[in-house]
């Protein structure tokens, strides 16, 4: 991250460092409002590992009997999963020449041309069901779950539906969990300390990523050594400083950040600290607004008026400081298009000068930049990138006063929708 001082001053900074480490007092105690839900940071060294292998067996089996793995969640129950699987496999992972199943992501909407799409895509395929929901009452999810399991009765019968269907919920309540103890369903377990948006690290993400080939002993291995790292109380906790920076701001008028990356592999992950940051502060009027760009795409859709609009924006960007794939310009002798003066240089030199020169620019425009710098995409930077976002927010989230493990305004929609669908007992 860049240095502090360039966002706040001397007697600024030493209050809000008072207030990062009460706040990181209150998430280590479990203490702070909502402290009932810290359970996800020790995750990492406190994981049921007994769970984590049979996630790996099911893995296995869903690999040997499926082309198709359908996860059906919303919100925290699939951002995760399709994070990892974006970013450490690719945005385009169902076209990858594999030996892992197909991915595909459903419960997250009601539109029926999409679900109608999915289930044609199974329909003539074997086909497994991941289906996702801690409440286990979430309408998007259920109705999509009752297509598919519909669809894998009738096509594989009872016995064979069930053995196919891989439920992740509470431990003891919740409808889906009494569907799945009805019905003899494997079950994996989403803690009761974690909510959904602090669970990618738990069997919510884990199955779906470890179905994609993606090394899950990895990526908790690199949550593990980041816990370790953000255990220090002071100022050389990157997590404060990102904390610290985003509500210095925020108190002086910059009321969006926008996360970018030059990577478009990062697009959902993108998605999923929308989630996290978005539910997790923006409460009583308050909270920054979480948006996120891809670029060089969207320099020139979105670049006009982050350099130039409204100056209410600070912006974050997540850095790769070398690639997992070199690729260099070739050399041309005609040069008929120009680019003589980049033959042989690779794009991941041409990539950061374009990172470098929109930092420059937009700093110069009035927006405040942060960079988050990781090493290389991999499977222990993403473990660890999760639990230092994670941890920020928990941190930001208490430094402005808010309950960051809780979500009440999510409820006002689905109670005005059940009202509409004539739900019984609303
Ligand atoms: O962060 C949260 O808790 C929410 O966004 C949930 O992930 C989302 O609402 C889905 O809930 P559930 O898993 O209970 O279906």
């Amino acid at each position: 991250m860049s240095g502090i001082s360039d966002f706040v001053n001397g007697s600024e900074l030493f209050t809000l460092a008072g207030e990062a480490r009460a706040a990181h007092c209150m998430l280590e105690s479990g203490k702070g409002e909502g402290g009932e839900f810290t359970g996800w940071v020790r995750l990492p060294e406190a994981y049921d590992r007994q769970e984590a292998e049979r996630i790996l067996e099911a893995a296995g089996r869903i690999k040997k009997d499926s082309d198709t793995l359908v996860v059906i969640g919303i919100g925290g129950s699939y951002l995760g999963a399709r994070a990892a699987i974006e970013l450490l496999r690719s945005p385009e992972y169902n076209l990858l020449d594999k030996d892992t199943p197909n991915i595909i992501f459903a419960g997250n909407n009601l539109s029926g041309e999409y679900l109608g799409r999915m289930l044609d895509f199974v329909r003539d395929r074997e086909f497994s069901v991941n289906v996702v929901s801690k409440s286990g009452t979430t309408t998007e999810p259920a109705v999509a779950f009752r297509l598919f399991r519909e669809l894998l009765e009738r096509k594989y019968g009872a016995e064979g539906a069930r053995r196919r269907i891989y439920a992740t919920t509470d431990r003891k309540r919740g409808a889906l969990k009494q569907l799945a103890l009805a019905e003899g369903y494997e079950t994996f377990v989403v803690p009761d300390d974690i909510g959904g948006r602090y669970s990618v690290l738990s069997a919510v993400g884990l199955l779906p990523i470890a179905a994609a080939g993606i090394d899950i002993r990895r990526m908790l291995d690199g949550a593990a050594s980041e816990m370790s790292i953000l255990s220090c109380k002071g100022m050389e906790n990157e997590a404060w400083r990102y904390a610290i920076a985003r509500q210095a701001l925020y108190r002086a008028g910059k009321k969006i950040e926008i996360l970018a990356c030059f990577e478009p592999a990062f697009r959902f992950m993108a998605e999923w600290w929308k989630q996290l940051f978005g539910e997790s502060e923006g409460k009583g009027g308050m909270g920054i607004f979480p948006a996120s760009v891809e670029y060089s795409a969207d320099l020139h859709s979105m670049g006009q008026y982050i350099q130039d609009g409204e100056r209410s924006l600070m912006e974050t960007f997540v850095s790769f400081e070398s690639s997992r794939r070199e690729i260099f310009v070739p050399s041309d002798r005609e040069n008929l298009d120009g680019l003589g003066y980049l033959a042989g240089r690779s794009l991941t030199e041409i990539n950061r000068a374009a990172l470098e020169a929109t930092k420059a620019a937009h700093i110069r425009g009035g927006v405040p930049c942060i960079e988050l710098r990781l090493e290389r995409i991999s499977e222990e930077s993403f473990g660890a990138l999760v639990y230092f976002l994670e941890f920020a927010c928990g941190l930001s989230g208490y430094m402005g006063g808010v309950n960051p493990f809780d979500q009440p305004g999510v409820e006002e929609y689905k109670r005005n929708m059940f009202r509409l669908l004539g739900k019984p007992g609303v």
